[in-house]
Formats: C-alpha cells, structure tokens, sequence
C-alpha cells in the first residue's frame, strides 16, 4: 500500500516508516527541518505543512491509499509559546489531512493524546470517559480529533497516545533522550514521585498504527499505551538502573505537585488509559517497562559522555 505520512522524522512518525517498509508498504514521508537518515521512507518531500497548498497538490500527487498523520507540535511548553503556529498543526493539519482522505477515499489515521483528560481520575479513562483537557495542548488535541472524525467519519481512526519511550531520529525527544542529555550536559533532573503514566514505546505505537491502516474496518478514537501505570519518578530510576549508571552521574531529583502548586495546575496527576477495544482486536500487544527499557538506545549526543565513565 502506499502510505502518505507526515511528521517522518519525528519518534512516531521514523518508527512507522521502518515498520511500514519490513510490511512492504511504501512511504511517502513529509519531513520538516530534520535533514539525517530516514530508513524506511521510500520518497521524501521537505516542505512546512502549514503550508496548506503544498499539502494539497502533495496528496494529491502521491494518491495515497492511506495517510498517518504524525506531525504535530507535540510539547506542551512548545504550544504555549507559540499557540497559532500549534493550531496550525495540531488542528488545522489534521483537519485538511481528513478532508483529503475523504477525497481520494484514503484510510486515515491520527495521533491524538491522553491529554484530551483532566487526569484527576484514578480508574483507567475509557474511550467513551467525559474529556476535560486542562491545558491547550490537551484542548487542541481534543479539537483535532472532532475535526478529523467530522471530515471523514468512514475512514478515520484516531489513537490516543501516553507518553512516549524509544528512539527517536534527532536523539532529543523521548523520556531516556531528554534524561541522557541533561546528565550529559551535568544537570540533576527533577521528577514527579505523584504523576503516573502508563507509557509505551514510539515503536509499539507505530506497529498499531500500521495494522489501521490495513484494518479498515477500525473507525473512532482509540486508546493505546503500555501495560504498566508508573510514576515519572519510578520510570527515570528505571532508565537510570537500566543503563547501569551511578546516582552521582545520572542524579534525580523527587518532586511531588504538592511543593509546585502553580505548575502542577496545567498537568495530570494520573493518565491511565482503558485499552479496549482495540486490544482485542490487533495483533500488536501493550508492552511492560521492562520490554520498552530493552527498545532503548544511548541517544548519539549522550555517547561520548556515557561511554566515557
Ligand atoms: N512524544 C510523546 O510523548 C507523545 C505523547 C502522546 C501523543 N503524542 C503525539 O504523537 C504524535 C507524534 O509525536 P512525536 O513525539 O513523534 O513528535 P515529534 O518527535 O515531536 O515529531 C514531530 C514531527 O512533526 C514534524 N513537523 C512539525 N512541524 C512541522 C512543519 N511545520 N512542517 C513539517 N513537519 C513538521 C517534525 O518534522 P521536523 O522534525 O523534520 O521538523 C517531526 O517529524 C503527535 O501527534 C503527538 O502529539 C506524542
């Protein structure tokens, strides 16, 4: 099949590509301002996809069968800094991809977040549990999926993702890459004891995405993550013991939301997600912490300084 997928050089979207070339599929990868390696991704088009024009005669050159959107400006403090850039792609992005898919009758798939809740359940969210995004990320996802679902109810599926673990293209953006490059650069790094989430790999998230694509019986919002609900706090000394590295050279700090009122207010306390019912219905299975910390890899920039003990 022939898969138009956005956000190529991002943790999710350099996972797909792999996965989707081991299946046979070829990838049409949209790539940003990453300029390195993308095994996987069969044609590769360099172009800023707020640029709606662009994206259209894109699509519309590759006909796709099926289009993975996993660009986004996926960072919290990153939306906030620059709230109309992030409509763009969180929002506006996913909306015009729906809207074409509909158009050349393409499968599409959407990453949404668990940050559509207000994480002041305990019990895991369903599917179908009220959202309550308290901050604009979260409330931006939440917008993306009605829009996408709105443009092409019959051919979307959209996953909501945890936190996310594995390897990604630049080295800088999961939980083990930002943790090496703050014990490389010399910094202690400060963690929640008293925020849980139930992380997953970028690796196993896009094994999901890959069998919707070829599911396309699958249409909704979706739930996936890990098998495991963990704190930050557990989740960094996990990463820390993993790589056999002493507390003097990887330090951690115990935070609690109790000590950072202010803070604490524009995020969850526990993001635990109901997997059903998309676990009964793919191959592809939640995997434990153990499993995730096997995936990972030092991040190239951390090297030197890892290997250098
Ligand atoms: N990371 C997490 O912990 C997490 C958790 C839950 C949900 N999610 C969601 O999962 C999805 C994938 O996240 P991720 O962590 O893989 O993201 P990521 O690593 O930050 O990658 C973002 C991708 O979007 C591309 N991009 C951003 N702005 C662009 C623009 N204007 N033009 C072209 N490309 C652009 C980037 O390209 P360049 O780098 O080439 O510029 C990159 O390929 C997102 O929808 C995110 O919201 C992520």
């Amino acid at each position: 099949m022939k898969i138009f997928l956005t956000g190529a050089s991002g943790l999710v979207g350099a996972a797909f590509a792999r996965a989707a070339e081991r299946r046979g599929h070829r990838v049409v990868g949209i790539v940003g301002r990453f300029t390195g390696d993308l095994p996987g991704v069969a044609e590769r088009r360099t172009f800023d996809l707020a640029d709606e024009t662009a994206l259209t005669s894109a699509v519309l050159d590759a006909f796709p069968e099926a289009i993975v959107n996993c660009a986004a400006i996926s960072e919290p403090a990153a939306v906030d800094a620059d709230p109309a850039r992030a409509q763009a792609l969180n929002v506006a992005l996913p909306a015009t991809l729906a809207r074409l898919a509909h158009h050349v009758s393409a499968r599409c798939v959407h990453i949404s977040s668990e940050q559509v809740f207000d994480g002041a359940l305990i019990a895991p969210y369903r599917t179908d549990s009220a959202t309550g995004p308290i901050n604009l990320y979260g409330r931006q996802k939440l917008e993306s999926e009605q829009a996408v679902h709105a443009a092409a109810p019959e051919f979307a599926a959209t996953v909501r993702a945890p936190l996310l673990m594995g390897n990604s293209p630049g080295g800088r953006r999961s939980m083990h890459e930002r943790l090496f490059n703050d014990w490389g650069a010399g910094k202690a790094v400060q963690l929640y004891a008293d925020e849980f989430r139930q992380p997953c790999t970028g690796e196993n998230l896009a094994e999901v995405l890959l069998e919707l694509c070829e599911r396309r019986d699958l249409c909704g919002v979706f739930h996936w993550a890990g098998s495991e609900l963990v704190s930050r706090f557990a989740l960094g000394l996990a990463v820390r013991e993993h790589f056999k590295l002493p507390p003097e050279r990887a330090p951690i700090i115990s935070v609690s939301r109790a000590e950072r009122p202010e803070i604490a207010r524009g995020r969850q306390a526990c993001l635990a997600l109901d997997l059903a019912p998309l676990m009964g219905k793919l191959k592809t299975r939640p995997q434990t912490v153990a499993a995730q910390l096997a995936e990972l890899q030092v991040p190239p920039a951390a090297r030197s300084w890892y290997f250098s003990a």
